[in-house]
């Protein structure tokens, strides 16, 4: 019988936003971006979803040790965009649109640095609202 399993722990961020290509004009962005265009940025209460899959370890009983991953996650993404403007506040996002997508790849790459490679495969979903969400890798 396998021991390889599922944990999942939460964690939430409140953050503001616009979503705009800066070498189209207006016109455009506003055609392609709608309202998430607004040059005075609009915020979302973002809820993240991170699963980790892995074998339970015969001593301990645990995959990880939650306590490790909620600190981890307070670290890697509460502290960094937590009632931030994710455009100006946050150098992951000066190059990059923070689109739901992007934002759930940066989240991913930030935990896999902290996260035992040979140990945990990392699903992250980011609900940016109750109805949209995105999830990466697709493993
Ligand atoms: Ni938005």
């Amino acid at each position: 019988m396998t021991n390889k399993i599922a944990v999942f722990r939460r964690a939430r961020f409140n953050a503001a936003h616009r979503l705009y290509c800066k070498d189209w004009s207006f016109e455009k962005n506003d055609e392609v971006f709608g309202k998430c265009n607004n040059p005075s940025f609009h915020g979302h209460n973002y809820s993240l979803e991170v699963k980790l899959i892995g074998n339970v370890d015969p001593e301990t009983g645990f995959l990880i040790n939650l306590n490790e991953l909620k600190d981890i996650l307070k670290e890697e993404v509460e502290d960094r965009f937590d009632h931030k403007n994710l455009n100006l506040d946050c150098e992951e996002f000066a190059q990059l649109n923070p689109t739901v997508e992007n934002i759930t790849i940066v989240i991913y790459n930030l935990l896999r640095k902290r996260l035992d490679e040979n140990k945990y495969e990392i699903v992250v979903r980011l609900y940016e609202t109750e109805n949209n969400y995105a999830e990466y890798p697709i493993l």
